[in-house]
């Protein structure tokens, strides 16, 4: 099939799949782009409706969490980016972490049940303890209303990953055994991730905090957590979530609040 024809194709389907108010109801679909985040960016600079979703089958510079690269075979897996502009203030912006994270987790769940599918904080999705899922979420304060990129990377049916990373990156396919329909799976998280958006504000969050604990991974457990951009590893027991969505972090010297940094156990630490 030529391009024109696929990707029209499969907006089509994709529309055809789509139950919700506002969610995904503007798309660009690429066969090949830089990364759907940046286009997300810029469309939403040039005024991109709320809710517009960038889509792509292949990332030639897809960028992951501190300045890492997302790898992720192409037409395999779903890549993408929605455009969002919460009416939340700045300290409660991390909340769109929260509820991204549980729209993703709960509706792999559906296609992964009985495998148990696991948070890690902040935003990483685990199935059999590996990552399948990775969530970048960009703001721009350029306009008077900030601009967030929500861009969100699933492996679904990608069968193998490069030696460097298949010691903790998996797939829907590879835990399953099952080939998933991308696009259905897409639907279902635009439609939990849209119900969510709309009930999101500072008195509802607490319900959202406690709905993504009860889906962490490592909870009570005690792991190492890395400080962004050092190979300082701190021990510790992850005890839960603050109302802002910082972890809850238990050292010899006392609880802690923290809002950045890596959760990982000793299997998992890149030598
Ligand atoms: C991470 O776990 O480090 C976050 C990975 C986020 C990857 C997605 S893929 C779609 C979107 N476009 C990007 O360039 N990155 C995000």
């Amino acid at each position: 099939m030529i391009k024109e024809a696929y990707v029209h194709a499969q907006v089509a389907q994709l529309k055809e799949a789509l139950r919700t108010d506002f969610l995904g109801h503007e798309i660009r679909y690429f066969k090949q782009t830089d990364s759907t985040n940046t286009q997300a960016m810029t469309w939403a600079e040039e005024g991109a409706p709320e809710g517009s979703l960038v889509i792509a089958e292949h990332q030639t510079q897809g960028r992951g969490r501190q300045g890492r690269a997302w790898e992720s075979k192409g037409s395999q897996n779903l890549l993408f980016s929605l455009i969002l502009r919460p009416n939340l203030s700045p300290s409660h912006l991390s909340l769109l972490t929260i509820i991204t994270s549980l729209s993703v987790a709960e509706a792999i769940q559906e296609v992964t049940t009985p495998l148990p599918v696991l948070i890690k904080w902040p935003n990483d999705i685990l199935l059999n303890q590996k990552k399948c899922c990775g969530v970048l979420i960009e703001t721009a304060h350029s306009t008077a209303q900030p601009q967030v990129v929500v861009g969100i990377g699933i492996n679904v049916n990608q069968a193998s990953f490069s030696e460097g990373i298949s010691h903790k990156a998996t797939s829907l396919l590879l835990e399953t055994g099952r080939h998933a329909d991308r696009l259905q799976l897409l639907a279902r998280i635009l439609l939990r991730l849209e119900h969510y958006y709309k009930a999101l504000d500072e008195e509802t969050a607490p319900i959202f905090i406690d709905k993504y604990t009860q889906t962490l991974a490592y909870l009570n457990e005690s792991i190492n957590l890395r400080q962004h951009g050092t190979e300082n590893f701190r021990q510790g027991i992850i005890r839960g979530i603050s109302a802002s969505g910082a972890l809850l972090f238990e050292t010899n010297q006392g609880l802690e609040t923290l809002h950045a940094g890596e959760v990982t156990t000793n299997d998992q630490i890149d030598h």
